[in-house]
């Protein structure tokens, strides 16, 4: 089975997370992106309110990596403004007709309020059917490596 893990970050902790799971997995990685820099206090400023009126339009993938190439793929994002965040949702909806079945999705987050599990589930509408998979990793004073660890220890199937 082919996997591709994917993400978007701007503090690189979602990268860092998805390319543990694909080293684990043996899985390919690759970035997408709006192409907007989000660094500092007004890419901050920015990403909340991208989130808030959900004003991205453009996605794409890094490295020209071609999800039609694959059987599995794991998404990866962090939360903003209380769900996640606008360009993974609108990575989700660009790319939902070209992706394979098994769709998985990796949430990072800071707070320990919640889990956002509801609004991660509900990313389904956007894909246009259910999703694999999904979990939500506080980075936030939480071994957050242990925990993607055990969540792609579930996704190593059994040797044939
Ligand atoms: C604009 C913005 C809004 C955020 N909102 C939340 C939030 O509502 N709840 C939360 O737990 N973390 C929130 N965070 C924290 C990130 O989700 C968390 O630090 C994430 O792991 C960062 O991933 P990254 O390093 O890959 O960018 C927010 C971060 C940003 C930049």
């Amino acid at each position: 089975m082919r996997t591709l893990c994917l993400y978007y970050t701007r503090t690189n902790t979602t990268k860092e997370i998805m390319e543990n799971i694909a080293k684990i997995i043996g899985a390919d990685v690759a970035e997408y992106t709006d192409g907007k820099d989000r660094s500092g206090f007004l890419g901050y400023v920015g990403a909340c309110f991208a989130t808030v009126n959900n004003t991205i339009s453009k996605v794409s993938i890094k490295d020209e990596a071609d999800i039609n190439e694959y059987d599995r793929v794991i998404i990866g994002m962090p939360v903003w403004a209380e769900g996640p965040c606008a360009v993974g949702r609108a990575f989700i909806k660009k790319f939902s007709s070209v992706m394979p079945s098994e769709v998985y999705y990796v949430v990072t987050h800071m707070g320990k309020k919640h889990d956002y599990a509801a609004k991660i589930k509900a990313m389904d509408k956007l894909l246009g059917r259910p999703s694999a998979g999904q979990i939500s990793i506080r980075t936030k004073e939480n071994d957050y490596i242990r925990e993607s660890n055990a969540f792609a220890e579930t996704l190593v199937k059994d040797p044939a």
